[in-house]
């Protein structure tokens, strides 16, 4: 088989409500801290437009923070609100439309993952559930239920605001132990009241209405992506959900709130996700919910198509055959690429063309000099 035979499943379009992409193809969202005091710039626009003309199929940004004064970890994270960052945020839109692609915002609430001494202008306190950073430390005092649901209306802003500039859809951030995922996860989650529980599937409410609230806000046909996942910074061997079942209980709510699409992360695409089958995390959610699902994890950081991803580290990534089979029988819909597409811009194209000796490897030297 040819290279381009073996990836033409990647290159099969892919519709849902009122997103049409011509690849199954996702740029992943990934944190740049290339927008000074919050401002997306032109350059923002530039990196977007060089994935969108090399044939990604749909680009999620990276995290850009709704309207909190604690929503943000770092100075240079962009915002989702404010005209400056919104007429940044169109200008990315337009960019990349000219270019033929696709976008969706990831909107981003990094909850007590942020660390207020990074934040020496600031003495607003981070805030979460129960007020308890990652590690377990009473940072702040738990949220009130008031405060609670002016997050919720933050979102639904958000929301509204990526279906007015012209988005393609938007993505939920609920992974990785940031806002929505400390409310899901029983170690940053103490409250006993209704946001809270010793059941997984009472942790889901603040999810819930986050997704209700921007369903309402941008109609039934405007896609809602919601990124989840078991592992956390600080404990990459974190489970929100031991079984299948416990995935069952805690993806229906969300999935009955309105997502249209769930974006399962997972550090490595290969990985079983429960003993007694090859599913990954990504494949179980199309199953168990029958919604599209988008896998990611180190996708086209193997070595048969980059020399290596780190010195001393080559190989160690499963091939890209092995994903495109999985693709091929219907285990997920949608492949995220992140560090391969970070590196080059054009990686998406060159898989397509079969040009694969001309890609970018995932080196330090290419880190180096991003575009
Ligand atoms: C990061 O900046 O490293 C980062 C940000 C958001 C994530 C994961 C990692 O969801």
């Amino acid at each position: 088989m040819t290279t381009s035979q073996t990836t033409a499943a990647l290159f099969q379009p892919f519709e849902v409500g009122n997103l049409k992409l011509d690849n199954r193809i996702v740029m992943a969202p990934m944190t740049r801290t290339f927008s000074p005091g919050g401002i997306p710039g032109p350059n923002v626009a530039g990196y977007y437009r060089r994935r969108a003309e090399n044939a990604v199929g749909l680009i999620i940004t990276e995290g850009t923070v709704i309207n909190h004064p604690a929503a943000s970890a770092d100075h240079g994270v962009p915002h989702f609100y404010g005209e400056e960052a919104l007429e940044g945020w169109a200008r990315v839109v337009r960019e990349v439309h000219e270019a033929g692609g696709k976008i969706a915002p990831q909107i981003w609430h990094t909850g007590t993952a942020r660390d207020k001494s990074r934040f020496p202008d600031s003495d607003i306190d981070s805030v979460g559930p129960s007020g308890l950073n990652l590690k377990g430390e009473k940072v702040s005092e738990p949220l009130s239920v008031e405060e609670i649901q002016g997050l919720v209306q933050a979102y639904a802003q958000a929301a509204a605001d990526a279906k007015r500039l012209g988005f393609d859809a938007v993505e939920i951030h609920g992974a990785h132990g940031y806002l929505i995922d400390q409310f899901f996860w029983d170690m940053t989650n103490k409250r006993t009241d209704e946001y809270g529980g010793s059941d997984l599937v009472e942790r889901t409410r603040f999810a819930v209405e986050v997704i209700e609230a921007v369903r309402a806000a941008v109609g039934p046909d405007f896609p809602i992506i919601f990124r989840f996942s078991q592992w956390k910074p600080v404990n990459y061997d974190a489970k929100l959900a031991a079984n299948p079942e416990e995935l069952e209980r805690f993806l229906a709510p969300l999935s009955a709130a309105g997502v249209d699409i769930f974006h399962a992360s997972t550090r490595r695409f290969w990985e079983p996700e429960f003993e007694g089958s090859d599913l990954n995390l990504a494949g179980w959610t199309r199953k168990i919910t029958g919604k599209p699902a988008i896998t990611v994890g180190s996708v086209g950081l193997d070595s048969v198509f980059t020399s290596l991803f780190e010195e001393g580290k080559g190989g160690e990534a499963a091939g890209i055959e092995s994903l495109i089979e999985r693709l091929d029988r219907g285990e997920f819909d949608l492949v995220a690429v992140g560090r391969a597409l970070l590196t080059d811009p054009a990686w998406a194209a060159k898989i397509r063309d079969n040009r694969t000796d001309e890609l970018q490897p995932f080196t330090r030297e290419s880190l180096a000099t991003l575009s």
